[in-house]
């Protein structure tokens, strides 16, 4: 029989990812490729704890069906940690509880993305995106990312040309390159955008995790009414959990809300309540804390290995937060060349390709640092810089 799928699944980027995992976490590879916080950080006992609690103070109703908004006493917690964190008079009406910050993906651009509208992101681009986003077949237009954040110039020539849906960016610790927008930049955005119709969607899943401890602010702070951000539990608590939310304009939320709905009623109920208990007798700063540290320290060491070891031609990114940086490799040494190498020599890197949806990044690698100790840091930067010299 012929399988005659949806046009849309012919516009998915090419992925060579599950493969490219496949081989990474093969015995004696050392893996910087993956984008997992360190397992170490998740609190098992304590998560466990939480979850026995509810089982036996309210096992029934947090086993049952709820509503699509999320489970309130949680959407409560993250407005008020909006609130005193980051200044934003964000109320538990204004938060929607998704399955992981991935969902908001999809269904941002499902709400508002026809086929061949146009919306704009980095370059590059967080790769997730650029496949939640190719599904609805958007005409995406990239903005270069510079160290202080978009190139301000081709950003306001983008407005100016483009009716963008939707401006999608990752001020904090970007991935795959973990830059951070200097407060001018997220300032010079929100004037650009403002009195536009164009929405800025600001995806805050590494926002905790500087190494300072101290948050910056986002854009919506600039731009509230035109603002869409999202955050994530999977950095901070555990990824497994699949627990994210949403924060967007009420005319917003409600299409996104009727939108979930019809995907899947609600994200799991069970886990939001654990959640809730957990973030309720824990304290998440100290947590945050204590994880954005050794993050540092990880990132620290990754970046002085990288200029001890490999020829000056090759530069990378100094994060200030997150879990990933990015090389520009030395001219002429290809980004999948360095992966097949890498590999045979047992370390794992991501290529730059899949981030770059309009072309190019083939001179460009992602490193995670966040999931290897100090030792395999020094090994497998070690491996890498054999693999860079022999390439070279
Ligand atoms: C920038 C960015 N956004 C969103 C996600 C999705 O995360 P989650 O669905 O676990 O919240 C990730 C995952 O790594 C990410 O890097």
């Amino acid at each position: 029989m012929e399988y005659r799928f949806a046009r849309r699944m012919g516009c998915l980027p090419p992925s060579f990812l599950g493969e490219l995992f496949r081989v990474s976490s093969q015995p004696g590879v050392i893996s910087f490729a993956g984008g997992l916080p360190g397992t170490e950080h998740i609190d098992v006992e304590g998560i466990a704890r939480a979850s026995r609690e509810v089982m036996e103070e309210e096992g029934g109703s947090a086993l049952q069906y709820s509503t699509t908004e999320g489970y309130l006493p949680l959407r409560e917690y993250i407005a008020d940690r909006y609130r005193t964190r980051l200044g934003i008079p964000a109320s538990a009406d204004e938060i929607q509880i998704v399955n992981g910050s991935q969902q908001c993906l999809d269904l941002v651009a499902k709400i508002l993305v026809d086929p061949g509208d146009p919306v704009g992101m980095e370059r590059p681009g967080y790769l997730g995106a650029i496949e939640a986003f190719s599904l609805y077949e958007p005409v995406i237009h990239t903005v270069p990312l510079t160290d202080a954040g978009p190139d301000p110039e081709i950003f306001s020539d983008l407005l100016a040309r483009e009716p963008l849906k939707f401006f999608y960016g990752i001020p904090n610790s970007q991935n795959p390159s973990g830059r951070t927008y200097t407060q001018e930049c997220r300032k010079m955005i929100a004037e650009l955008l403002d009195g536009t119709d164009t929405l800025f969607y600001e995806d805050d899943a590494f926002g905790e995790l500087f190494f300072d401890g101290k948050p910056r602010l986002p854009v919506k702070r600039f731009l509230p009414e035109q603002g869409i951000m999202s955050g994530s539990f999977s950095k901070i608590v555990a990824p497994g959990m699949r627990i994210g939310w949403i924060s967007a304009p009420g005319p917003v939320l409600a299409r996104f809300n009727a939108a979930k709905q019809a995907s899947d009623l609600h994200s799991n109920f069970f886990c939001q309540v654990i959640l809730h208990h957990y973030l309720a007798t824990h304290d998440l700063d100290s947590h945050v804390r204590a994880v954005s540290r050794v993050y540092g320290e990880h990132c620290r060491l990754m970046c002085e290995l990288l200029d001890d070891l490999m020829p000056p031609a090759m530069t990378h990114t100094n994060p200030e937060g997150g879990m990933f940086l990015l090389c520009t490799l030395p001219p002429g040494i290809s980004s999948m060349k360095v992966f097949s190498e890498g590999v045979k020599e047992g370390v794992a890197i991501l290529p730059g390709v899949p981030f770059y949806v309009d072309g190019g990044g083939d001179d460009t690698i992602r490193l995670n640092f966040s999931n290897a100790s100090p030792e395999a840091i020094k090994e497998g930067v070690t491996r890498l810089a054999r693999v860079i010299s022999r390439l070279s």
